[in-house]
């Protein structure tokens, strides 16, 4: 990077590479949004509360409004746009864990991090990290629920 008020550099996006010029100050969510056009990831909070800016950077869910985009740089960003027809996103529809389409998406990034890092999950950790998630309309049973199936269902084919 130069000093140039404005950075280029390569971003990588649901495995697709992409140039981006953006402003070093530029939050990722930013960056995914405006430049990228990936409007999955939502603008909640922008304070790091809520969740619903979540993807996964190098397979950890983060808040992409608290990342620069910048840091970014190298790593491999994914974002709602990138799970189409994974088994958590079946899963949340199939036990309607889910009713508006703003906190949703941060939802499945982050359970789709947890089934495939907490394997042995139980309710108590299940429920840990669901509290980096916020919904104020509906109830954590149906989110739960379709965790639990995914974990179930990779249980088996393991
Ligand atoms: S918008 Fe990022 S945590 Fe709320
Ligand atoms: S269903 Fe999205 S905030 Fe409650």
């Amino acid at each position: 990077m130069s000093n140039n008020p404005l950075c280029s550099f390569l971003l990588v996006v649901n495995s697709e590479e992409n140039v981006v010029t953006v402003r070093p100050a530029d939050t990722l969510l930013y960056a995914l949004r405006i430049h990228l056009g990936l409007t999955g990831s939502k603008p909640g909070c922008l304070n790091g509360d809520c969740g619903a800016c979540t993807v996964l950077v190098d397979g950890t869910p983060m808040k992409s409004c608290l990342m620069l985009a910048v840091e970014g740089e190298e790593k491999a960003i994914t974002t709602i746009e990138g799970l189409k027809n994974t088994p958590i996103q079946k899963a949340f529809v199939k036990h309607f864990a889910f009713q508006c389409g703003y906190c949703t998406p941060g939802f499945i990034m982050n359970c789709h991090a947890l089934v495939h890092t907490e394997k042995d999950a139980d309710e108590t950790v299940i429920k840990d990290w669901l509290e980096s998630n916020i919904c104020r309309c509906t109830g954590y049973k149906e989110i739960r629920e379709a965790v639990i199936s995914v974990l179930h269902k990779l249980k088996k084919n393991e």
